[in-house]
């Protein structure tokens, strides 16, 4: 039996606690045979310290507020633009970024038929982004569809499929979106969707990564918010961890935004992540 990700909302509860990596082994399409420890510095990404793996939200209002950010903390080398600045203020902000020989990530979460999210897509790589995100639950015809309509460009964005949003519990994804599988499964799931579709890594939270990782295989990039240092608070995050556990686990990347942006003094936490990082 070949196991891909149509086949797995037909399993049972607890199906691939049962299983564990055995899955991936079966599977016929594996390009990477899963391993069990995933080295700090992936090939494709040599010479990365800690730091460059933690990107930074601007998640602010407006385009004055984002640039008072990126001035307050010259050290971060990725930022992240979500919707409430890109709605705001438009695409301004990617190409200062860009002025500033700063990586960018644009997370405007598409979520459309395929032909829209194809578009989308295409639109989105003319400001030169790092990373462009899409929900999984798209589907495999628009997930391939988004891939498809980047692949011909010189230095298309690598594309994230989010999983399940980091600030949704166990309870919710049971009882509201009446979703028949353990979180954790389902994660995998929309990962593996994602990852036979060509999308180039997954969104998801610390929590779900080491499986991710194991499953997915080294070669999928695998981003991860929800991330709470221990001294700061939760906020309305669900499924967090402290940074140094999530890089342990296996994400390449962390975004980590109101420990950062929201704390009285966000240089010094920002510099506090940071050693806490050094040493892992
Ligand atoms: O402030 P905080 O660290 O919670 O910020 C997390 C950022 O990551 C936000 O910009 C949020 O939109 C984004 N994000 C998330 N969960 C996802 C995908 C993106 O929190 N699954």
């Amino acid at each position: 039996m070949a196991f891909t990700a149509d086949r797995l909302p037909l399993l049972p509860i607890g199906f691939f606690s049962d299983l564990s990596c055995t899955a991936l082994k079966l599977r016929p399409h594996s390009p990477t045979p899963p391993s069990p420890h995933f080295p700090t510095s992936p090939p494709y990404r040599p010479n990365m310290t800690n730091s460059d793996r933690i990107i930074v939200p601007l998640d602010v209002p407006d385009l004055e507020s984002a640039i008072a950010l990126l001035d307050l903390l010259p050290e971060v080398n990725f930022w992240k633009v979500g919707l409430e600045l890109f709605v705001s203020s438009g695409a301004e902000i990617l190409g200062i970024l860009q002025e500033r020989q700063k990586k960018s990530f644009l997370d405007l979460k598409f979520h459309d038929i395929p032909n829209t999210i194809a578009g989308a897509c295409r639109s989105a790589s003319r400001y030169q982004v790092d990373l462009l995100t899409l929900h999984a639950t798209a589907g495999r015809q628009a997930l391939t569809a988004a891939k498809g309509a980047i692949s011909d460009l010189l230095s298309p964005p690598k594309l994230l499929a989010i999983t399940v949003l980091t600030s949704l519990n166990a309870r919710e994804l049971a009882l509201d979106l009446k979703i028949p599988l353990e979180l954790s499964e389902y994660a995998l799931n929309l990962a593996l969707l994602a990852k036979e579709s060509g999308i180039d890594g997954a969104v998801c939270s610390p929590q779900e990564v080491a499986q991710l990782r194991r499953i997915c295989g080294e070669d999928f990039l695998l981003v991860c918010p929800g991330v709470r240092p221990s001294w700061s608070t939760k906020g309305d995050q669900s499924r967090v961890m402290t940074p140094a556990q999530a890089l342990k686990a296996g994400a390449d990347y962390l975004v980590i935004g109101r420990p950062i942006t929201g704390a009285e003094e966000p240089k010094v936490a920002w510099a506090k992540i940071c050693q806490e990082l050094a040493d892992i």
